[in-house]
């Protein structure tokens, strides 16, 4: 099965073009980055967006420097500190320096390239993992977007419901909305419907409502930070899913490669959480909804402790109900459990 072609990156020989996720589904416009400056500011104003795109964007923000014979040290402190949640920026920003240091700027190039298809090729081996612990003619539910947009290609938990669909087995997908990005009714929506899966979007506020009526199987998430113990950080409203999927009796799948877990944090309570401007609450786009004076409190992803979670799905397999010790056996220099 070949990889999907859609990618929210694309290199140009000596700038990166960056397909711009806020204008999406309506129209597809590309923006030029020519430097680390560039870099950061679609990061941090989520022109392009999910974890591991996240990282991707940030190893050729490293590439820039290099071709422009920046200082590499500072540069990849400026990168790492645009978004703070998702680990997978400072992985991939890490991961360059360490292979690249005291190369000529081809080799830092050539390297990033290599990290983007290498992300396709295993968000496809967690999708074919994934798909094989949903029933046939299975209704799930996903939240925020997981798709080829928020990765190298293909997706992490939208990977799994791609793969699903094709072997005949999804009736269909349940995808909340995602406020206030909307994430979910922009993006997810519009993978699935390139791909003519059948789904229904939900509101966040009815998504527990939409599980006890319609009764999904799984609910299927990504993942921006898993701590050693499972404890699993994800776009906000992944841990209200989360109790919801636990009272009703509907599964819980979480998806993400393994440079997700960073072992470094004993649990969930040491990752940190971005906070975003309040007005991302208070407007609707340029549409002023909340009185001028409302202040708002706006945490943009949210723990979910590992003992809600029924399956993490990696790259090397899946682990049923996470743990500390099940986690151990996916450390770098570990054999897979
Ligand atoms: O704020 P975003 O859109 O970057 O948040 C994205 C998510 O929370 C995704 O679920 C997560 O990055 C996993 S995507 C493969």
């Amino acid at each position: 099965m070949a990889v999907t072609l859609l990618t929210p990156l694309r290199w140009m020989g000596d700038h990166l073009a960056v397909l711009d996720q806020r204008l999406l589904p309506a129209e597809q416009h590309w923006i030029r980055c020519e430097s680390v400056a560039d870099v950061v500011q679609v990061i941090a104003d989520m022109a392009v967006r999910g974890a591991p795109a996240i990282g991707l964007a940030g190893a050729y923000g490293m590439a820039l420097a290099a071709l422009r014979g920046d200082d590499m040290g500072e540069q990849s402190q400026r990168l790492v500190a645009a978004r703070p949640t998702a680990v997978h920026l400072a992985w991939a920003v890490k991961a360059m320096c360490e292979r690249c240091a005291g190369q000529a700027a081809a080799g830092w190039v050539q390297y990033a390239e290599q990290m983007h298809a290498e992300d396709a090729q295993l968000n496809f081996a967690m999708a074919s993992h994934g798909a094989q612990l949903l029933s046939s003619g299975v209704r799930v539910m996903t939240h925020c977007n997981t798709g080829a947009l928020a990765t190298g290609g293909w997706g992490t938990a939208l990977g799994v419901i791609r793969v699903a669909h094709k072997a005949g087995k999804l009736q269909e997908v349940l995808a909340g909305e995602t406020r206030p990005w909307l994430q979910g009714a922009r993006l997810t929506a519009w993978e699935l419907e390139q791909e003519k899966i059948p789904y229904r979007l939900v509101a966040d506020g009815a998504m527990a409502w939409a599980m006890r009526e319609l009764r999904p199987e799984w609910v299927i998430v990504g993942a921006d930070r898993i701590a050693a113990n499972g404890d699993t950080a994800n776009k906000i409203g992944t841990f209200s899913l989360a109790v919801a999927a636990r009272a009703l009796g509907v599964k819980f799948m979480v998806v993400a490669p393994k440079a997700t877990i960073d072992f470094e944090l004993h649990s969930g309570a040491d990752i940190p959480i971005e906070e975003r401007p309040g007005v991302e609450l208070t407007r609707l786009g340029a549409q002023r909804v909340a009185p001028e004076a409302a202040q708002a409190w706006n945490p943009v992803f949210d723990v979910t402790p590992a003992n809600l979670i029924d399956a993490l799905v990696t790259e090397a397999g899946v682990v049923m109900q996470p743990d500390a010790q099940k986690l151990q056996a996916l450390s770098p220099g570990m054999q897979p459990a």
